[in-house]
């Protein structure tokens, strides 16, 4: 999906369904004390949060997939896009705030989540913010289908099923199968079908990684008119 599929994702996942969420998470970042203008998002993906953000920050973009922040140059021009892997990269400097939205996922076990959470650390400057907002916590996930997609201005147009279901209960992931329509502009449609992992954690995990690697941290309820359950999020202090 963020490589052979990143060209499809505007029509996958368009900018303009990130417009209310990214600025709820923009008023969290902009919590944090002082002057919030340097933010740096971690699986930053097309750039479909930061495309809002970037009304309100100077944003920085690091993404793993080279083809996703190639998506993302398109749409945000003036952002700076990093190549990265978010447990491991380290950009030499701090920021006012650090964002992880729905990347985060990609952390399958609690080892790799710390890695991840430890970057954020290192890259926020004493007092200023972590936001991380996965799309479930153990205690509010629900399996479930979805369906979406949109057509492009060019004939092209993308529809797909979402099936996600959790096979272990006792381990730190659940699995969904995406099976998604391509059409391209001349009319041929292919299917593609890939099989995700994605890390699900209990919020005591959370705010227990989240407190060693060195925050202070409390759980957000996600304020939201969108039709689905709020998102935990969680927002973590560096203590100056
Ligand atoms: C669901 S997409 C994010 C979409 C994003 N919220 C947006 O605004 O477009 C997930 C992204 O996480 C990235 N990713 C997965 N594992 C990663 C890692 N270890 N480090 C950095 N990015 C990662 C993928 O390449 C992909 O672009």
């Amino acid at each position: 999906m963020y490589t052979d599929l990143a060209p499809w994702w505007p029509l996958l996942s368009p900018p303009e369904d990130y417009e209310e969420e990214a600025a709820e998470m923009a008023r969290l970042l902009a919590a944090g004390p002082g002057d919030v203008r340097d933010v740096l998002e971690l699986g930053s993906g097309g750039g479909h949060n930061a495309v809002h953000l970037s009304a309100r920050f100077t944003v920085t973009l690091v993404d793993i997939s080279a083809d996703m922040l190639e998506v993302s140059r398109q749409l945000n021009p003036g952002s700076a896009h990093v190549q990265g892997d978010m447990r491991t990269v380290r950009l030499g400097r701090t920021f006012d705030a650090v964002f992880v939205h729905d990347a985060i996922e990609y952390m399958l076990d609690e080892t790799d989540l710390r890695r991840a959470v430890d970057t954020a650390f290192v890259h926020c400057r004493p007092g200023g913010v972590a936001l991380f907002a996965p799309d479930a916590t153990r205690e509010i996930f629900a399996p479930g289908t979805d369906h979406d997609g949109i057509d492009g201005s060019d004939g092209a147009a993308v529809r797909y099923l979402e099936w996600t279901w959790d096979p272990d209960p006792d381990d730190t992931h659940v699995r969904t199968e995406y099976v998604v329509l391509l059409r391209r502009s001349d009319g041929r449609v292919e299917c593609v079908h890939e099989t995700h992992s994605t890390g699900l954690f209990a919020r005591a995990t959370w705010l227990r990684v989240l407190s060693e690697a060195g925050f202070d941290a409390e759980l957000v309820v996600e304020q939201t008119t969108e039709d689905r359950q709020p998102r935990d999020l969680f927002l973590a202090r560096r203590p100056e």
